[in-house]
């Protein structure tokens, strides 16, 4: 019986099983009711007394063994599984890491859905333009410092060809190939000037420019516009002010502040202690920009405005140096995670 023992035991060592029904049949050949172990212990009885000890011993130590074995077995199997169901065997071998989306254009693009849900849609003009779109049509005098060389890229061999100081040549664009109002508009786009770079200024920065022309268009109207774009981008409390001020291609015109959002209103740095922020300009489009490009100014009225899109994105998540935005730094970048 011992030989018996040893050989079983050695056996034990020897068992492999690779699913859990496997290690079940185990189970059941040697410890189940009817099983090795347990027919052993039923001749124990015909053991000697002398050799009960050792023999009762040995097997009591077989029992534990497969015991012990039969479990491993299990466990193995068991974490085989859980590994098994983590696994998506439609995952590719070389994970891509997602990028995230540039500031910049997460408020662009919350800018664009309120405009759209007032009814805008979205026109485009080229960032290589004419002085005529940039400058002429939109009642620029010839001599207007905007035209200044400080202010504006030209082509060296072609000055009539510039790159866009702001998206309101896009206003052009738009009346010129729309022709007939009504026209509802919006021109995101990217535009350059001729600044030293610093935390606070750069050679190209990014507007969002909105035109609607129709019959009885009024101030009210666009009033009305700035304040839901206030409210639905910088918060439902938040509240706007115009001051009077003066752009060549509207009359009247008005810069618009919002109060801070940053401290609410109480006065900060950022606002310069005043409470409020300045974010756009506006105006009714000057009856002289609506002839140039067509449009019967006895008949329709529009208004217009154009705002920074970098400026938003300060306030919104206090970027407090512009050059950020252009650097592709990953450590900037990874800040801007949104959940979808
Ligand atoms: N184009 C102006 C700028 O770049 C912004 C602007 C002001 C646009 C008034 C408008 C407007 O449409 O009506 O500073």
């Amino acid at each position: 019986m011992i030989a018996l023992i040893k050989q079983l035991s050695d056996e034990a060592d020897l068992l492999a099983a690779g699913t859990p029904e496997e290690v079940e049949a185990l189970r059941i050949k040697y410890l189940g009711k009817k099983g090795v172990v347990n027919d052993l212990m039923a001749d124990f009885r015909n053991v000697a007394p002398e050799h009960k000890k050792e023999v009762g011993i040995r097997l009591n130590e077989l029992k534990t063994k497969l015991q012990n074995r039969i479990n491993e077995l299990k466990a193995a199997c068991e974490t085989v599984d859980a590994r098994a169901e983590e696994s998506d065997l439609t995952r590719t071998a070389y994970p891509t890491p997602l990028g995230t989306r540039h500031p910049l254009t997460l408020v662009r693009n919350e800018a664009i859905d309120i405009f759209s849900r007032m009814g805008f849609g979205i026109a485009e003009g080229p960032e290589i333009e004419d002085d005529w779109h940039v400058f002429s049509a939109l009642n620029f005098a010839e001599d207007h410092p905007a035209r200044d060389m400080q202010d504006t890229f030209f082509i060296e061999a072609h000055p009539d060809i510039i790159l866009r100081t702001h998206t309101s040549s896009v206003q052009v664009r738009a009346m010129e190939s729309m022709k007939k109002p009504p026209i509802r508009i919006i021109c995101p786009g990217r535009v350059y000037r001729n600044e030293a770079i610093s935390y606070r200024a750069h050679c190209f920065f990014h507007q969002i420019e909105a035109l609607y022309i129709d019959k009885g268009v009024s101030f009210a109207d666009l009033k009305q516009v700035l304040l839901q774009f206030a409210r639905e981008m910088f918060g439902a409390d938040t509240k706007i002010r115009l001051r009077p001020s003066y752009f060549p291609f509207t009359e009247p015109s008005a810069e618009m502040d919002i109060s801070c959002n940053i401290c609410g209103g109480k006065g900060c740095p950022f606002c310069k202690h005043t409470g409020w922020v300045e974010i756009l300009g506006c105006g009714m489009v000057d009856p002289n920009v609506l002839e140039a490009s067509g449009i019967d100014s006895s008949i329709y009225s529009g208004y217009a405005l154009g705002m920074g899109i970098e400026r938003m994105t300060n306030l919104k998540y206090q970027v407090n140096d512009l050059r950020l935005f252009s650097e592709n730094d990953v450590r900037f970048l990874r800040e801007f995670v949104v959940e979808n």
